[in-house]
């Protein structure tokens, strides 16, 4: 069967990261880069995949787990070395394998797929993704003879300074022919500047054997960007960022400043919802149409529907429902369930609660592990007081009830539904359907206390 496969090589540490996390586990737009460069390969039809490993094998395993194979690589003795690794994958196997660095977020699976088509058309043992680049230095040449054949590439270190010239470079992405490619690697030596097994020697001896190579340039330079540390890291971030706005804008979204707004590549907006300045969206958020989001709010991991506001806001694994207003200055922290309609005002913190439809908590209230039913209305300064000390209780408010201003609910306790609690009430036992609970001294008025204290303030 013909394979497309391909080995990713990440062995490397990334020690200019300096960081206590090996380099390809950085994120960019809420992808480690790894995921960057195996979602490109992997949307560009590839079958199977290698990654290189080294060091940081067990740091890499944890978050890649089992979508891909691994090789492993001791100790870093080049390019071509990393590859040797993976060679067990290459046994039995006939068809194109892509070769590419695990730093490498921006290379779009269309790049690839151009290489590929490009290498199969042409019948190539193969195929050297490359792009001119107005400062070389650092990358391998693609050296041309006169018929602007690719004859082989030679590194910046081990160039002639005619060489260092060429403005083509290596970007160290390829296609290869499997079989090919394993008899390639049986022929590297290490007999260069820094005694490495370069991966890049193997064109020389693919064209000595009288087996095509070619080159496929690209125009974007942007994608062959290459990240080494956290300069390169906000470069090549600015670059995804807006893609992804570029293309959410595209399906109908309005985002007003580009510049100040954060979405990571998985979140989905629906049809003329609008994003207001300095919002950041998370993780697999979904949030339906006609929303007015920011400015100014958060959304992590979290579903929103259709015409629902969120202004000034904090939105964590929760849910908000359709026609919901959400701020200025709410806090909806993980497992909030907000129905329909619903009014969550400045100043509320909602906690691991469900608020049926058409209830308001419209300011400076704490809801936590409540159950609050549809068309309540809780007062300026309700709290549910939800831990004692050691656990945390649960709290249950009936539909259409009233809990007025400064009431403090002690779970575990239920209201039923349609009471009223007076405001300042504390309250610690059931309260039943349709009546009025209070739970407060009644007012005391001692006339003339003060002129009797001899307290009163002269002008
Ligand atoms: C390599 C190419 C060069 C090209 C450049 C593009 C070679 C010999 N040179 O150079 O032609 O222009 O990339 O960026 O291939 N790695 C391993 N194991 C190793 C060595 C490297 O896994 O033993 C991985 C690293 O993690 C890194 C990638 O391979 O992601 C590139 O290695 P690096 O040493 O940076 O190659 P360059 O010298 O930049
Ligand atoms: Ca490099």
């Amino acid at each position: 069967m013909e394979h497309l496969m391909a080995i990713i090589l990440a062995a490397g540490e990334g020690k200019r990261m300096k960081s206590k996390k090996t380099k390809i586990l950085h994120e960019i737009c809420g992808k480690p880069m790894v995921e960057w460069a195996y979602q490109c390969v992997k949307n560009s039809g590839v079958d199977e995949i290698v990654l290189v490993v080294g060091r940081n094998s067990e740091e890499v395993k944890e978050y890649m787990g089992n979508k891909v194979f691994y090789a492993n690589q001791e100790e870093q003795l080049g390019t071509g070395h990393a590859v040797i690794q993976a060679k067990e994958f290459l046994e039995n196997r006939e068809g194109q394998v892509v070769i590419m660095y695990g730093d490498m977020p921006l290379v779009t699976s269309k790049t690839i797929s151009l290489a590929v088509d490009y290498h199969k058309e042409k019948g190539n043992a193969a195929t050297i993704i490359t792009a001119d680049f107005d400062n070389p230095s650092g990358y391998g040449r693609i050296i041309r003879n006169s018929q602007k054949e690719v004859v082989e590439i030679v590194e910046d270190r081990d160039a002639s300074n005619e060489q260092k010239k060429i403005n083509e470079i290596n970007s160290g992405i390829y296609c290869f022919d499997i079989s090919a490619l394993r008899e390639a690697l049986k022929e590297l030596d290490n007999k260069n500047d820094q005694g490495e097994y370069y991966l890049t020697d193997t064109i020389k001896i693919l064209i000595t054997k009288g087996l095509k190579v070619g080159a496929v340039k690209i125009e974007d330079r942007d994608e062959l960007a290459g990240i080494n540390d956290r300069i390169q890291l906000s470069d090549a971030a600015k670059v995804l960022r807006k893609r992804i706005l570029n293309k959410i804008m595209a399906d109908g979204v309005t985002i007003i400043d580009p510049d100040s707004t954060y979405i990571d590549s998985e979140v989905e907006i629906g049809m003329d919802t609008v994003i207001y300045p300095s919002t950041v969206i998370k993780g697999e958020t979904k949030i339906g149409e006609e929303c007015i989001i920011g400015p100014g709010s958060t959304i992590e991991s979290s579903r929103v529907g259709n015409k629902v506001e969120i202004k000034n806001s904090v939105v964590i694994e929760s849910c908000v429902d359709n026609e919901t207003k959400i701020g200025p200055f709410a806090y909806l922290r993980p497992g909030s369930n907000i129905g329909k309609n619903v009014k969550i005002g400045d100043f509320v913190e909602i906690k691991n609660s469900l608020i049926g439809d058409g209830t308001k908590i419209s300011h400076l209230t704490y809801v936590g592990d409540a159950e609050v039913g549809k068309k309540v209305n809780l007062g300026c300064g309700v709290v549910v007081v939800n831990y004692d000390g050691q656990k945390k209780h649960k709290t249950i408010i009936g539909d259409n009830s009233f809990i007025g201003c400064n009431v403090n609910l002690v779970s575990p306790v239920e209201v039923k539904k349609n009471a009223y609690i007076a405001a300042g009430s504390t309250i610690t036992d059931e309260v039943p359907e349709n009546s009025l609970a209070i739970a407060r001294n009644r007012q005391v008025i001692k006339e003339n206390w003060v002129l009797k204290k001899g307290i009163l303030k002269k002008d």
